[in-house]
């Protein structure tokens, strides 16, 4: 289907390595993982993203189940993760709480280069912490993040969209200037200039750009409490030494933010440069049904920072290959290639019973480093050849100690 990918080995193991970096880092500073359905009702995610979304309006594959139950695949992780920790009560014992979320999210977007229909976020959730501090300390945790894994060219950009108290002056003066442009505005735009006319700063068409170039900024609105946040956030980014850029424009395209909000962009992606982004999120536990519980986070897109990372080396081929001729020395085979599989050494049978020669085709084809060779007159003297594919070398081996024998020449080690 249209943006939906396969991953295959080699390229499995580099995620891999993004999703073992990520838990050693997330451990590293006190985070847990938590595991949520791919599916949630489908209001979940219309109360905390906001009906008047792109994500809402458009791209969240949404459907009844055979219980006639309105059910969407999760277009993100920060609402179910919420929603995971109101229905907990995770915030019982204290309502801080440090988690990650890793796998895939679907959203009905037009795939081209970054944009997929099925990609996967590295999500990354703190509740109950309102200081800037820890504002600050997630991004750079993402910036650190990004730093080990190699990826290049990420700057961090933040805003502060402020809080519902000062977004209302702001909200009304900015629909007022749109109403003196509601021509020059594309029909998306001028239906949700009312409910929703931050939207229009994401508006790809041009002669919205022009317009909201000339738009006012929320930056010019913040109340003191969310102007004296933002400052610290900044000076707390300045205190460890993260780099950053303000840009007034980032509005995200999702509602539950307040105050902070941020992104990463990376060179050389394209039109979908953001690799990750997130924010402050004060009101949507508390929109959920939870407490008056703050929220912060952010979601690493994967494929975009795979984009951003160099390409798997091409995958390594068996440590050893068994060649055995006849069904006696295949029991062996059989025998000896489970006891070292177990024991590190990756080994490789034939399975078919074909000729010597075929075989040590095989060995080749699949570039096995050692190769063992167990023939039926060998086998009788109670010998094998065990054979340096790439020295081409080779040593008669006396059957008793061939066990040994590999392990001391192959090493254990498993190289898939
Ligand atoms: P978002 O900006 O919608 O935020 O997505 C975060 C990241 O996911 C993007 O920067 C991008 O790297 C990746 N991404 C989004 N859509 C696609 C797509 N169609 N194909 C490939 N990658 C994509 C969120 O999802 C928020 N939940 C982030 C957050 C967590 N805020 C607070 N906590």
């Amino acid at each position: 289907m249209k943006g939906f990918s396969d991953i295959l080995p080699p390229e499995t193991g580099r995620w891999r390595v993004l999703e073992e970096r990520a838990r050693e880092v997330l451990g590293g500073f006190g985070f847990s993982e938590i595991r949520v359905p791919v599916l949630e009702r489908t209001e979940l995610f219309s109360r905390s993203i906001g009906e008047e979304t792109d994500i809402v309006e458009k791209e969240m594959y949404t459907f009844t189940d055979r219980s006639g139950e309105l059910i969407t695949l999760r277009p993100e992780a920060t609402a179910s993760v919420a929603r995971a920790y109101i229905e907990h009560k995770m915030y019982a014992f204290d309502p801080m709480a440090k988690l990650y979320a890793i796998g895939p999210m679907f959203r009905h977007e037009k795939p081209q280069m970054g944009r997929y229909r099925q990609f996967h976020q590295i999500d990354v959730e703190v509740f109950g912490i309102s200081h800037p501090m820890i504002d600050a300390e997630v991004m750079a945790i993402l910036m650190y993040y990004l730093s080990i894994v190699g990826a290049k060219g990420c700057a961090l950009q933040i805003n502060s969209l402020g809080c519902p108290r000062c977004r209302l002056p702001y909200k009304e003066d900015l629909q007022a200037f749109l109403r003196g442009h509601f021509s020059q505005l594309c029909p998306d735009c001028q239906r949700r200039m009312e409910k929703n006319p931050l939207r229009g700063f994401d508006c790809k068409v041009q002669g919205c750009q022009e317009v909201m170039s000339k738009a006012p900024l929320v930056e010019g609105y913040l109340c003191q409490d969310c102007a004296e946040h933002f400052a610290r956030v900044r000076a707390f980014l300045e205190t460890i030494e993260v780099p950053y850029s303000v840009n007034p424009r980032m509005v995200r395209g999702l509602d539950y933010y307040t105050k902070t909000t941020f992104e990463v962009v990376a060179e050389g992606l394209g039109a979908q440069d953001a690799v990750a982004a997130g924010g402050r999120y004060d009101h949507l536990i508390e929109d959920l049904g939870g407490g008056n519980i703050p929220g912060t986070g952010f979601a690493i897109g994967m494929e975009r920072l795979l984009l951003t990372l160099p390409e798997a080396p091409p995958s390594r081929g068996p440590s050893l290959f068994i060649a055995a001729l006849g069904e006696e020395a295949q029991r062996e085979a059989f025998n000896l290639s489970y006891r070292l599989n177990l024991a590190g050494v990756t080994t490789m049978v034939d399975y078919e019973g074909r000729s010597l020669k075929a075989q040590m085709r095989r060995a080749n084809k699949f570039g096995a480093l050692y190769a063992l060779i167990i023939g039926e007159d060998e086998l009788r003297k109670g010998k094998v050849i065990l054979r340096d594919m790439k020295e081409r070398r080779q040593q008669e081996i006396p059957l008793p100690s061939v066990f040994e024998e590999v392990i001391s020449w192959v090493g254990g080690g498993s190289s898939y």
